[in-house]
């Protein structure tokens, strides 16, 4: 399978893409990860694009298509990989089509406000990036510390309120006409996401199984 998670900031993309990298044995690629692995190794490419970020736009084109492109000619990705915030606009998905054929698309689906809410609690773990919140869904066992690897959880520096509003901002404008995009090449699937996780995740992992073993022709609405 090859599968595109699209959805506002926050909507739980990352959430579920690594539900379903481990139920399927697929990889994550998260862009907004190879980003930020950029700016912590210091890289050039890092410092070009750690202000961008931090501010809530989106980066240039031709560095996210290059990044993408290296990360997808890899071997582990030949049986499928789950594309979590690629493309962001339609010129990015254009250059996606010209390069590899996607299976479906997941589209997330959430109201600003509660994107607000979710964002201003959500913790990372700095050495596996397992996500998590401070309040609710995902809480960590132990305050401060990855239950699955031990890391540090970090707070994102574009999960601060102004940055928020930008990356909503960007979304509506750029991000959000893929909806329609994709609808029309008959790929999305929708996802309501105001459940808890459990639910979201048990609901989606079985339709997922259920489509690979030959039960159903397609995932389907998931609300
Ligand atoms: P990126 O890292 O991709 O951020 P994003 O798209 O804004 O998405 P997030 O990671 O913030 O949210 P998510 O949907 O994964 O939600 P999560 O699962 O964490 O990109 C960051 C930046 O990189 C961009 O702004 C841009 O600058 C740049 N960039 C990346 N890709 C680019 C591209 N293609 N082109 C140009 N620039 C690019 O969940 C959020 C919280 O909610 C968590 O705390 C979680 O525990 C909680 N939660 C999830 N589901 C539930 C639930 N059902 N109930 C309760 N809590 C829940």
């Amino acid at each position: 399978m090859r599968l595109l998670f699209l959805g506002s900031p926050g909507a739980g993309k990352g959430t579920y893409a690594q539900v379903l990298e481990k139920e399927l044995g697929i990889p994550h690629i998260s862009t907004g990860d190879l980003l930020r692995e950029e700016i912590k190794k210091g890289s050039e490419l890092g410092k070009r694009i750690e202000g961008i970020m931090q501010s809530g736009n989106l980066v240039p084109d031709e560095v996210i298509l290059e990044l993408t492109r290296q990360r997808i000619a890899r071997p582990d990705c030949v049986k499928g990989f789950i594309l979590d915030g690629f493309p962001r606009n339609l010129y990015q998905a254009a250059q996606l089509k010209e390069l590899v054929e996607i299976t479906h698309v997941l589209n997330f689906k959430a109201d600003d406000e509660v994107i607000v809410e979710r964002l201003s609690g959500r913790i990372t773990c700095g050495k596996c990036s397992k996500i998590y919140h401070k309040e609710f869904g995902y809480v960590p066992e132990k305050e401060g510390a990855c239950d699955v690897c031990g890391g540090a959880l970090f707070e994102r520096e574009d999960d601060k309120p102004a940055a928020v509003l930008q990356r909503l901002k960007t979304y509506h404008e750029k991000t959000r006409p893929l909806i329609d995009h994709y609808r029309e090449e008959g790929l999305l699937v929708e996802i309501l996401i105001n459940k808890p996780i459990s639910e979201i995740r048990e609901q989606l992992v079985g339709r997922v199984k259920e489509f690979l073993d030959g039960k159903r022709e397609t995932i389907g609405r998931i609300d």
